[in-house]
C-alpha cells in the first residue's frame, strides 16, 4: 500500500491563502509542500528566516505555486501582528491559519526551571493564541467568512503525559481553544479544528523527544497496532481535507491519526495481543472453562 499516495483532486485548494507557522520545517513543511501542490498559495512563518528562505524557494520551485516566508516569533504578539500584515500586503488576503509551531523536550518535570516551563507553554499556547486573535480579529472586522484555524496538538492533549508535561499543558489549551471557538466564531463563519497526531518522524521532534541512543534502543512503530510510524503525506491529506471546502460542516473536531497508538496504551487487556500466543490462548481457553459449574 502507497501511504505516500495524494489524496484530493488537482487545485482543490487554488485561490486559498494559507499561513503555516513553524511552515520551514518537519510536518509543516510537508503539509506546506501538499497544499502548494492543490493551487494554494502559503506564507512560512518562523524564527529562522533563512532557513524559511530556503524551504520557500525550494517548493515554490517544486510546485510552481508562490510560497512566501515571512520571519515571526509567535510568542510576541507585535510580531505576530506584523507577520500578519506582510502577509496581507503581500497575498491580500488570508484564509486558513495553521497553528502548527512548537517547542517541546523530555524532561522530569520537578528538573525544568520556571522559565523553561514557559517557554514551551509560550511558543505552543501563548503561540496560538496570538495567531488565531490577530487572524481571527482580522476576519471578524472585515466580514470575510468561509475562513478555518487549524491547530496541530497531539493525542496527549487529551490524554496527559509524564515527562513531556509542559506540551501537554499547552496543548490542552489549545484544544479547549479550538472546540471554544468553534462554537463563538462559527457566526463569523470561521471553522475550528484540530489535528492529533501520533508519531511522525522528524528531526525537530526525534532530536527533542528521542535524543541519542533511545532514537535506536525505542522505535515509535512498536507502540502503533500498526507497526509503523506515520507518514507526512498521510498528514499533509488530512490538512488539506479540514482546510479545503470539502470540510465546510466540520467544526469543532479533533481528528486523531496516530495508527491507534493511544488507545492501545488504554485498554484494560490491549497488552495482551503482545504477550500472549496461540497456545497460551488454549491453555488460557481450557483454565477458564474448566471453572465453569
Ligand atoms: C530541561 C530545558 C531543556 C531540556 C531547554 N530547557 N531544553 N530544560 N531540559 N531538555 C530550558 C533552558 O534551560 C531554559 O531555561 C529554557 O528551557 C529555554 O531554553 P532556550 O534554549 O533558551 O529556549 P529557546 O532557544 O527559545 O528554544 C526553545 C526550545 C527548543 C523549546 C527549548 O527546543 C526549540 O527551539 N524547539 C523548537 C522545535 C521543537 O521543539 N520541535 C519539536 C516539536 S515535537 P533556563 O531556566 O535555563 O533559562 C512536538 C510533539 C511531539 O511538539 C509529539 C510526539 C508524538
Ligand atoms: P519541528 O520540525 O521542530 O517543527 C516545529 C516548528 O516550529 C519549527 O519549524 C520551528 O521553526 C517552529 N517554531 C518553534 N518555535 C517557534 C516560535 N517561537 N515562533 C515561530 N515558530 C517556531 O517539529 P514537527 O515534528 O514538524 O512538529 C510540527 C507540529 O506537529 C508541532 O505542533 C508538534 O507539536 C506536532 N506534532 C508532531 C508530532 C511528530 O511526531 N512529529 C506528533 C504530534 C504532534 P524555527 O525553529 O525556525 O522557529
Amino acid at each position: 500500500m502507497d501511504f505516500s499516495a495524494k489524496m484530493l483532486r488537482d487545485n482543490a485548494l487554488a485561490g486559498k491563502v494559507i499561513v503555516v507557522t513553524g511552515g520551514g520545517s518537519g510536518l509543516g513543511k510537508s503539509m506546506t509542500k501538499y497544499f502548494l501542490e492543490l493551487g494554494a498559495k502559503v506564507a512560512i512563518t518562523s524564527r529562522d528566516l533563512d532557513k524559511l528562505k530556503t524551504t520557500a524557494s525550494e517548493l515554490s520551485e517544486q510546485t510552481g505555486s508562490e510560497c512566501l516566508p515571512v520571519q515571526c516569533d509567535v510568542r510576541y504578539i507585535d510580531q505576530v501582528e506584523a507577520m500578519h500584515q506582510s502577509v496581507l500586503a503581500h497575498f491580500g488576503k488570508v484564509d486558513v491559519l495553521l497553528n502548527n509551531a512548537a517547542g517541546n523536550f523530555i524532561s522530569p518535570t520537578e528538573r525544568l526551571s520556571a522559565n523553561a516551563f514557559d517557554t514551551v507553554i509560550d511558543i505552543v499556547l501563548k503561540g496560538s493564541k496570538n495567531c488565531t486573535l490577530t487572524f481571527g480579529k482580522h476576519w471578524i472586522e472585515t466580514g470575510q467568512i468561509n475562513t478555518v484555524i487549524l491547530n496541530i496538538v497531539t493525542t496527549y492533549a487529551t490524554t496527559g503525559s509524564a515527562f513531556v508535561v509542559p506540551s501537554a499543558t499547552a496543548k490542552a489549551g489549545v484544544l479547549a481553544m479550538t472546540r471554544s471557538l468553534a462554537v463563538e466564531w462559527a457566526k463569523y463563519g470561521i471553522r475550528n479544528n484540530a489535528i492529533a497526531p501520533g508519531p511522525f518522524p522528524t528531526k525537530g521532534a526525534w532530536d527533542r523527544l528521542l535524543p541519542g541512543d533511545l532514537q535506536k534502543k525505542l522505535d515509535p512503530a512498536q507502540k502503533v497496532p500498526l507497526r509503523r510510524v506515520g507518514d507526512h503525506q498521510e498528514l499533509a491529506n488530512l490538512a488539506a481535507y479540514l482546510v479545503s471546502d470539502f470540510a465546510a460542516y466540520l467544526n469543532g473536531e479533533v481528528v486523531t491519526i496516530d495508527g491507534g497508538e493511544w488507545l492501545e496504551g488504554a485498554g484494560e487487556f490491549n497488552f495482551l495481543g503482545r504477550y500472549v500466543t496461540k497456545e497460551m490462548w488454549d491453555m488460557m481457553e481450557a483454565m477458564v472453562k474448566a471453572k465453569k459449574g
